[in-house]
Formats: C-alpha cells, structure tokens, sequence
C-alpha cells in the first residue's frame, strides 16, 4: 500500500478525514509532530496546497492537507482562514465569535474546506473544495463534532453541527463536500505498485 501523510494535528479533522479515507487502499499515517507548516496563505487553497507540498517534501510520501474555516457575513467573512488562531480553545473562539456577533441579525456564515493532495515531489496532484452554508446561532447547542460545531446550524436539517451524528454531518459538512469531490480524482491517481 502507498503512504499518504495525513498533514493535520487537529484530533477533531484527524477523525473525520481518517473516515473519508478509509477504503481507498492508501496507508494513513499522521504527520510526524514536530513538522509544524506555517499558514502564510490569504486563501484556504494556498494554505491548504502549503501543507501538502511542504509535508510531502519533508516526508518524502505523498500527503494530504486540509484548509478550512468559517466565514461569517456579517463579520466581512471573519475568521476565515484565522479560524483556528482565533482564540486559544474551542471554548474561547466561540466565545470571541459570538461576542463580535452580538445581536446582529444576520447571523449568514458559510464553512470552507480545501483538501489538496501533494506527490512526494511536492507538487500538488489533485484539489477539491466544498462549502456548507448556515447560521451562527445565539448560543451553543449540542456535544458532539469539534471547533465552532456548537454554534454552526443548518438549516435545512434544523440542528447544530455538534447535534448532527458523524454520518449526517459528513453528507452536508464542508469537508464532506471537498472529499467527496476529491475521491474520484483520488481513484483515478492510482500510484500503486
Ligand atoms: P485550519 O484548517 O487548521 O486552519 O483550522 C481551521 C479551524 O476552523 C479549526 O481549528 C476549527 O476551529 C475550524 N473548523 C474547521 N472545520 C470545522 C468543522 O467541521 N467544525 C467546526 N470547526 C471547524
């Protein structure tokens, strides 16, 4: 089985890539700890292709990276690509996102998702996105997910992305979207000896 370097330290992605995964034929393994990317990129796509290529050439295996964030419009699409430095826990950035919220009516967000696959050259192989649109809610709601899941609703299942089980989140989830995009291009890659 060919290696692909899973370029996450977020358990929370980990998790759910390792289930988009799961019958592809490629052997996972997690990046080793101390490669640590910068996220220099303006877009999901630059940050997304940074990981990849830059963990491909570490390792020198194929990898996987993912981008993703939430953009809120009534904050001019903030976090955005800052999602994950927008606070220093989960807790804190919902608490952050709600403050600069406040009683804002429109409550319109969308999530992001750019997964990028890079050959152990570096050089990015296959790119797809997906986008989940919703509404930033008032209040936490639901345990289950990670990062901002207890305040993102959808409303066309009328629940949290924290009250959601895995299986539903990732047939409307952004990064459900961006790897079901992505799989055919993967099967198609084939690298295997
Ligand atoms: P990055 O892709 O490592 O820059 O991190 C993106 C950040 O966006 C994560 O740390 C989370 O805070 C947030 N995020 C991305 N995807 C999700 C999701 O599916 N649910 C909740 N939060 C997410």
């Amino acid at each position: 089985m060919t290696i692909l370097i899973v370029a996450t330290s977020n358990p929370g992605k980990l998790r759910e890539m390792q289930a988009y995964l799961k019958d592809t034929g490629w052997e996972l393994q997690l990046k080793p700890e101390e490669l640590e990317i910068e996220e220099t990129g303006d877009t999901f796509t630059e940050n997304a292709c940074l990981k990849a290529s830059q963990i491909a050439q570490a390792t020198g295996n194929w990898a996987i990276a993912d981008d993703s964030g939430l953009q809120v419009d009534a904050l001019n699409g903030a976090p955005g690509v800052y999602s994950a430095r927008y606070g220093t826990s989960d807790s804190d950035r919902i608490e952050r996102l709600l403050r600069e919220l406040g009683s804002e009516v429109n409550r319109k967000a969308q999530f992001v998702c750019v997964v990028a696959i890079a050959s152990p050259d570096g050089n990015i192989a296959i790119q797809a996105e997906g986008i989940c649109p919703g509404e930033i809610l008032h209040a936490p709601r639901g345990d289950g997910g990670f990062g901002y899941d207890p305040i993102f609703y959808v409303p066309d299942k009328q629940l949290t992305f924290a009250e959601m089980t895995p299986e539903l989140k990732k047939s409307v989830s952004h990064r459900g979207k961006a790897f079901a995009a992505l799989l055919p291009q993967l099967e198609t890659l084939c690298p295997f000896e």
